[in-house]
């Protein structure tokens, strides 16, 4: 039987010229949620004189995500990305795709990431063991070297040259000027303000910078075990190197930008949802009391930090590191009966999905128990995807979830962070979702004892 594919309605509120390029300028979370509410499978936006296509159930999503072939990498997101990955890993797609993710795959194992742990375990309580006792510290700039000095060392084993705070800076103004490019219908993003200035001031310091390390590396000419050293003496079957220096460039920006924000990020959330949740930060210093006394987080201790893993769950959900994501059209297509034709942009947004009050009770609230395995059964199967999955799913989320873990027990372990008096984060439009700024007061806790 053959079934008719209907074309999907135009999202309501559109404006001459501009169409809905204002609201998802200025609201896109609110406005990409608004679509899903319509209780709409798929919804056309436009965007000045741009068209696409929104799916907004959680289903067709999956089906998306799992046919790359036909939604392949593209749209607005990947164009802008383009500029700054090249054709790294979150940007190449086919045979090329998969030849680069085999050869990066394993320094993502098992026994590599047991390996990063006891580096990363050693990171954190350093730094943690400079703080001031009762006096302000900006997390986020914190979490933010913390995660970029987690990432550099599963790159670079050895030392470089690489000034952690200036590249954090550089790494935030790109992302937050990607956003607006993103959005930029008009040009203005060509224009040479101070802020586009910035921009194209840190991405060149980045570019120079990461160049200067592979020739380093080059010239040193010692496999590390790393994954520059994976990378770069890979060989292909006639022996020679699978990666040209710009391919090398391109897939060191793309790990340290994947690997930095999101994690820096989601924990800088998660320490403000504990500060201004008394109850789910008794909790949490009750289970790191139990399974760490005081002492930093290891590997084996992952397991046993399953409110951790909770709260970890519901900052990922609440503060989704991603408000839209998009693929193009490589031919015509009917998804859940619908026609979306050949060249179509189409996003799909993991923050709607997880901002869904049909999908989960009180969105705003946030309730790491809803994670309970009892209660995450009501949740319908695939609509939490922090990850994304497919060909394309994130290399690094078993990586991911142990550094964050153990991050954060390591951190609550020895520290109580209160909120700075006055002070409200508010969510940076960017293409992750960083905050505006974090100033929270450091207690240091008594080891190994429950705070009352
Ligand atoms: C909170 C932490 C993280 C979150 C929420 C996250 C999320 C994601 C998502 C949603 C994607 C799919 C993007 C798309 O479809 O275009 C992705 C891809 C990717 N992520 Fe992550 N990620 C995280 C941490 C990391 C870390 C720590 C690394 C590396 C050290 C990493 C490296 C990558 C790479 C290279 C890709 C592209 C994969 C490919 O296309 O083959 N991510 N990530």
């Amino acid at each position: 039987m053959t079934t008719i594919a209907r074309s999907p309605e135009t999202a309501p509120g559109r404006l001459p010229i501009v169409g809905h390029a204002l609201r998802m300028k200025r609201r896109p979370g609110d406005f990409l949620l608004s679509l899903q509410a319509s209780g709409d499978a798929v919804t056309v936006i436009q965007l000045g004189p741009k068209q696409m296509y929104v799916v907004n159930e959680p289903g067709l999503i999956r089906e998306l995500l799992r046919d790359p072939e036909t939604f392949a990498r593209g749209g607005p997101i990947t164009e802008r990305f383009r500029m700054m990955f090249g054709n790294g890993l979150g940007i190449s797609e086919g045979e090329f795709h998969r030849r680069q993710r085999s050869v990066i795959q394993p320094a993502f194992d098992h026994s590599r990431i047991v390996g990063y742990t006891a580096l990363m375990s050693e990171v954190v309580a350093t730094r943690v063991e400079s703080w001031p006792d009762g006096q302000q510290i900006a997390v986020d700039k914190e979490m933010a070297d913390l995660a970029l000095t987690n990432v550099t060392k599963v790159i670079f084993a050895a030392d470089t040259a690489i000034d952690i705070p200036e590249f954090v800076a550089a790494t935030t103004v790109v992302l937050s000027g990607l956003f607006r490019r993103m959005t930029d219908t008009i040009g203005l993003t060509r224009l040479p303000t101070p802020a586009n200035l910035r921009y194209r001031a840190a991405t060149e310091y980045l570019r120079r910078t990461i160049n200067q390390v592979i020739s380093d590396y080059r010239q040193s000419g010692v496999d590390r075990g790393d994954l520059l050293s994976t990378m770069l003496y890979a060989r292909d079957d006639d022996g020679e190197p699978v990666m040209t220096d710009q391919q090398l460039h391109d897939e060191v920006m793309t790990f340290f930008i994947a690997g930095s924000n999101t994690i820096s990020n989601t924990l800088s959330w998660a320490l403000h949802e504990i500060a201004t949740n008394p109850e789910v930060e008794q909790r949490l210093h009750d289970e790191v009391d139990r399974v760490l006394a005081g002492r930093a987080a290891g590997y084996h201790d992952v397991a046993r930090l399953e409110y951790t893993r909770r709260v970890i769950t519901e900052t990922l959900r609440k503060r989704t590191q991603g408000l839209f994501l998009s693929r193009v059209t490589t031919r015509d297509v009917h998804l859940g009966g619908y026609h979306i034709p050949a060249g179509s942009d189409v996003l799909y947004s993991f923050h709607a999905l997880n901002h869904n009050p049909a999908i989960h009770a009180h969105p705003e609230r946030f309730d790491p128990d809803r994670w309970l395995p009892e209660r995450a059964r009501a949740i319908p199967r695939g609509a939490f995807m922090p990850f994304s999955i497919g060909v394309h799913g994130c290399i690094g989320d078993q990586f991911a979830w142990v550094e964050m873990i153990v991050l954060l027990a390591t951190i609550t372990a020895r520290w109580r962070l209160v909120s700075a008096p006055g002070h409200q984060p508010k969510p940076k439009l960017a293409i992750t979702m960083p905050v505006d700024s974090l100033p929270m007061i450091a207690h240091r806790r008594e080891v190994g004892v429950a705070s009352s």
